[in-house]
């Protein structure tokens, strides 16, 4: 079973880097800007991007706790390309459910989210070229009788809503079985709290709640590989290509590493 799911998702892994290299030549809409304001002063050139986001998902995106500020990779990141493209950002927090809604509707200009790239959203934005891989992992609490995916089978799962988590053990354990929350931590908590029997989510947010959770572990056993990337709406081609091209250059020179060494400690 777990197989089968991580040769799907790595063949879409691979489909998504290879649609991401065939730069189609879409026509794409004059820039508002370019006719009336000529960029003399880089910080006010191009306006604000709106991201949607939701942050409770660290190390990418959550509330520092000393203010209210959002922090973490995608913020960063997000920062970094609005910075080298001449915007402002703007960072919205939402639902996660929300989030591809959100910029469908033209009311974000794109959402970054510890989003993966998956065949189904694709239908309904673009992504970028991805900037981070992550593994769903399973958290059980450490005396659990649970100790392969396959022992989850008949168990209660918790998830995030609408997360590929979510579709995962929906789609393999069942409806009946999931138990769905706004927020990955309230799984995590409901977990502690003997509620639920396992939870799955991404490995770098799982590594977190564990370490700030009581007696749970995560299984040596990952569910399935993820490509990370940014999701833009399919009209705006013009955004999707200056994106690219911003996170090329960030990847080129160091930056993306530094941002995520900043929040990754590998060990
Ligand atoms: N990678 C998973 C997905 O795309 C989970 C993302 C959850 N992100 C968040 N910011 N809460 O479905």
């Amino acid at each position: 079973m777990k197989k089968k799911i991580l040769a799907v998702t790595l063949a879409m892994a691979m489909v998504s880097s290879l649609v991401a290299c065939s730069g189609s030549t879409t026509k794409t809409q004059e820039s508002a800007s370019a006719s009336n304001e000529e960029s003399q002063d880089s910080t006010e050139s191009k306006g604000t991007l709106v991201m949607a986001t939701n942050a409770e998902f660290p190390p990418y995106e959550y509330h520092d706790g000393s203010d209210d500020q959002i922090v973490g990779i995608d913020a960063e990141i997000a920062a970094a390309i609005a910075d080298k493209l001449g915007y402002t950002l703007e960072i919205e927090d939402i639902a996660f459910d929300s989030v591809i809604p959100e910029v469908t509707s033209g009311k974000a200009d794109f959402g970054m989210a510890g989003m993966t790239v998956t065949e189904e959203r694709k239908k309904s934005v673009n992504f970028s070229d991805s900037y981070a891989t992550a593994v769903q992992v399973v958290i059980v609490p450490e005396d659990s009788d649970i100790t392969s995916i396959d022992d989850l089978s008949g168990k209660i799962i918790g998830v995030q809503s609408g997360t590929t988590g979510d579709l995962y053990a929906t789609d393999d354990f069942g409806d009946e079985n999931v138990e769905r929350y706004n927020k990955g931590m309230e799984a995590v908590q409901a977990l502690s709290q003997g509620k639920i029997d396992a939870v799955i989510i991404d490995n770098e947010p799982a590594k977190v709640f564990v370490q700030e959770t009581e007696g749970l572990k995560i299984l040596d056993s990952a569910y399935a590989e993820e490509q990370y990337a940014i999701a833009i709406a399919l009209d705006n081609t013009e955004l999707l290509s200056e994106v690219n091209a911003a996170l090329a250059e960030l990847k080129a020179d160091g930056t993306i590493d530094s941002i995520v060494s900043k929040y990754i400690t590998a060990d």
